[in-house]
């Protein structure tokens, strides 16, 4: 059974409330936290946007998007008692006369409880809403202030943000969320690797060959082409996402789980990244855009027939990479990654390929290399690829075949949203699932670093149609180190 440890009480205000993270994401992760008992009664979640809107048209706002959530099981008992938590605050928090009063009195004395600012609103408005935090007297401690990616577009802009930011709030005050973090399976990798002693002394280059990190989308679009055309899939799902998947199956065992333990090894296989050159990026990357086909047996349009400009546009909705962390532990590995929008799946997964067995004892009788998945969703699950033999007579005959802990057999149990617990862990003061400033300031030197490689050695855009599992230069970067994707392991 799950157990759920109460927090304390708190106040969270969300700026951009009546916005689309607040009603897809965050309104119903508070609602089901309430509905297990772990937030108190007496904490108040205020919803603050320009629109006007009373508190009562906020509930109904917040019912709407707990009740899409939730569909069936919606909760209509602890909704009439979570809604009484819910108020809202008409403002524009960058105009000069906003009403900061208004909000205060809507919100306890900050010293007694933390006092939450989560900004879902466009990144522009990260450091003019904490200015003026700063102005009303908001942001000492315990206040906290949620910030969600993209923290900026390049390293310079991040920096901005960073130094704007910090000069009213405190680091450890700053929570930036890569919301893959929270995800259940993510965690679980750290426990199986720090958890159990079977992987740890095999976990490097002397047994592993290579690692596959892959993040396939059947989505496309989503009414987001202001933003997606302007940043392209390494910028929305490398620079933050995978980078971050990355760092947690390269990293050393970090002394404690303190926030800031397992962000010094995080940023420590940051470092050792090795910037993609313009000489290699031909040869290391792919870029490539969808075009139209079958996705779930539905047609879709193409990119460029999704946007509505005349403009041919030059972003990659697919990009994969031949990445290498230059250190002790993993030298010579390749870390393969890639993601695409409007694939052949929706899958996320870790494949950690180990190294085939230094003398074919079997010979022909077949089999292949231990093969470690570790599949963040859909169907969390960690499968440990060993060979066995065929039972039966008529020769030995070797099989590749899964020890699988998938969790929905073992674990009866809904899922909480990565939200949830990122939103719970903010309450608690824990930093650990939260990227430091440097991390996103080093995730995007490298990517920046990239972003320049292609444009100084031209690297086309290539083109796959909507539905498959990327271009054909995905699988020949592959093909040339004589390896290959693992497709759903
Ligand atoms: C977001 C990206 O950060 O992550 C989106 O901006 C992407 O483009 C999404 O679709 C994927 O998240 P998940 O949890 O659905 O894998």
């Amino acid at each position: 059974m799950a157990e759920f440890i109460p927090v304390e009480s708190f106040d969270i205000v969300i700026f951009g409330g009546t916005g689309d993270l607040s009603r897809r994401k965050l309104l119903p992760a508070l609602f089901h936290r309430y509905c297990d008992a772990q937030i108190p009664d007496d904490s108040r979640i205020i919803g603050s946007a320009r629109s006007e809107m009373d508190a009562k048209s906020f509930r109904r706002f917040a019912r709407d998007a707990c009740q899409a959530a939730t569909g069936d099981s919606f909760d209509t008992k602890n909704w009439t008692a979570f809604e009484k938590l819910l108020d809202y605050q008409t403002m524009d928090a960058t105009a000069p006369d906003a009403d900061w009063d208004g909000l205060k009195s809507k919100i306890s004395d900050g010293r007694s409880r933390p006092h939450i600012f989560y900004l879902a609103t466009a990144p522009r408005l990260y450091v003019p809403i904490c200015e003026a935090l700063g102005k009303a007297g908001l942001a000492s401690e315990p206040a906290r202030v949620v910030l969600e990616k993209p923290i900026g577009t390049d390293l310079e802009s991040a920096k901005a943000i960073n130094d704007g930011v910090c000069a009213v709030f405190n680091e450890p005050q700053v929570y930036r969320i890569d919301h893959y973090l929270g995800k259940e399976t993510v965690q679980n990798l750290m426990v199986l690797r720090f958890a159990n002693t079977l992987f740890e002394p095999i976990w490097s280059r002397a047994a592993v060959d290579h690692v596959q990190i892959t993040v396939s989308e059947l989505l496309g679009l989503e009414g987001r082409a202001d933003y997606y055309d302007k940043s392209g899939a390494l910028r929305d799902m490398v620079q933050n996402h995978i980078l971050q998947l990355l760092c947690l199956t390269a990293m050393e065992p970090p002394n404690a789980l303190d926030g800031d333990d397992i962000r010094t090894e995080k940023i420590k296989v940051l470092r050792a990244l090795k910037p993609i050159s313009a000489k290699d990026a031909a040869r290391h990357t792919v870029r490539a855009q969808y075009t139209a086909g079958l996705v779930d047996g539905e047609p879709v349009k193409g990119y460029a027939d999704e946007l509505s400009g005349d403009e041919p546009s030059k972003t990659e909705t697919f990009v994969a990479i031949k990445a290498e962390v230059e250190n002790w532990r993993w030298a010579g590995v390749p870390f393969y990654l890639r993601t695409g929008k409007r694939m052949d799946s929706k899958r996320s997964e870790i494949v950690i390929q180990f190294k085939p067995i230094p003398h074919p004892l079997f010979g022909e009788a077949g089999g292949g290399a231990n093969r470690l998945v570790i599949r963040l969703q859909p169907d969390e699950a960690v499968r440990l690829f060993v060979q066995i033999k065929e039972p039966g007579p008529g020769g030995l005959r070797i099989k590749s075949l899964p020890l699988n802990l998938a969790y929905a057999e073992n674990f009866a149990l809904r899922y909480p949203d990565a939200y949830e617990r990122l939103l719970m862990d903010v309450v608690r003061g824990n930093l650990s699932l939260f990227m430091r400033r440097d991390e996103v300031e080093a995730a995007w030197d490298w990517v920046d670093h990239l972003i320049a490689a292609w444009a100084e050695s031209e690297v086309p855009l290539e083109s796959y149609q909507a539905g498959s599992n990327g271009p054909l230069s995905s699988a020949m970067l592959m093909d040339r180190d004589d390896r290959a994707w693992v497709e759903g392991g």
